[in-house]
């Protein structure tokens, strides 16, 4: 699928995509102090795009921000209307929206107070981010070597994205072993996240998923499906889990804006209930893909219609 659009945004203008360019002493190339989003428009039932969770995913990008102890040049309220023209000026319908906050060139030395904090809007089409079989059928997981962050190595509830060389790493090695995702525990051996989304798994009904206040990236799509599990009355508990109860689950299931809902029928070589996605996983997968394609009602006001 390709990357290309027409425009994108830099610093408070559209630019061709082919001019979207950078030198090459950026500050963020060379160190990784930068934050960025990952957000996804998709073509409603009704014909009309929505953006999903827009406010939220900006007002993430500005906490990363916080903490990365860069200030953003502009308003929360003007980066979500920066995402908005850049869908409606490429005319996408379903597309991925990516802002990213980085320093610019200037200073070389670490601290770079005087760099300006830079930002530009990009969108592309991309599909389902672990495949369309892996959706429906679910993937092949494997824990990876290495662990996520320890919480004051790195600020995980940052989207920093120097801290995405773990992530990387980590699905770089398991890919390297014919699996599709890698599964990171933390640093005390409990179950973190996977290298870009969040983890459900489901025992006797009762749905488990690692807390907030852990090693994880406080995702938007968790949110949501804990919202979900809510209204359908499932039993949940935010609590640390082990590897091998990953192994005895019946069922499981990974969350991110990328990946949406991908259900998980292995985990290193062991297989996760029947196999195939299970009863609960479906219904929550049906939900989230109801809300922000089909025609559920927005109740809470989640979606940011384009057109
Ligand atoms: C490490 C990590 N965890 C979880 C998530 C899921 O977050 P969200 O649902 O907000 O996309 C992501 C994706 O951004 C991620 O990179």
């Amino acid at each position: 699928m390709s990357i290309e659009s027409d425009l994108i945004w830099m610093d408070g203008e559209f630019v061709p995509f082919k001019d979207a360019k950078i030198h090459v002493l950026t500050h963020t190339l060379h160190y990784g102090l930068g934050a960025f989003e990952g957000i996804r428009a998709y073509k409603r039932s009704d014909g009309r795009t929505a953006v999903f969770r827009l406010q939220e995913h900006i007002r993430r990008l500005f906490d990363s921000c916080h903490i990365a102890t860069m200030k953003i040049p502009f308003t929360q309220e003007e980066i979500c209307n920066a995402c908005v023209q850049t869908i409606q000026k490429n005319n996408f319908e379903d597309c991925y929206i990516r802002p990213v906050a980085f320093l610019g060139d200037g200073e070389m030395g670490l601290a770079a107070l005087s760099n300006d904090v830079r930002l530009s809007v990009i969108c592309w089409k991309w599909g389902a981010y672990l495949g369309d079989e892996g959706l429906k059928n679910g993937i092949r997981a494997k824990i990876s070597s290495f662990n996520r962050h320890h919480v004051n190595t790195s600020m995980v509830k940052g989207k920093i994205n120097g801290q995405y060389v773990n992530s990387i790493l980590a699905k770089r090695e398991v890919m390297a072993q014919g699996y599709q995702e890698a599964i990171m525990l933390d640093t005390e051996g409990y179950v973190s996240e996977a290298s870009g989304e969040n983890i459900f798994i489901i025992r006797d009904q009762e749905m488990f998923t690692t807390p907030f206040g852990s090693s994880i990236l406080g995702g938007i799509t968790r949110d949501t499906i804990l919202s979900l599990a809510k209204s359908f009355d499932y039993k949940i508990s935010e609590q640390r889990f082990t590897r091998d109860m990953l192994y005895t689950a019946d069922e499981m299931f990974v969350v991110g804006t990328a990946a949406e809902i991908t259900p998980i029928r292995e985990v290193d070589n062991r297989t996760i209930g029947t196999g195939k996605p299970g009863p609960m996983t479906q219904k929550l997968q049906a939900a989230y893909f109801d809300l922000v394609k089909g025609s559920a009602e927005d109740p809470n006001e989640w979606l940011t219609y384009i057109n």
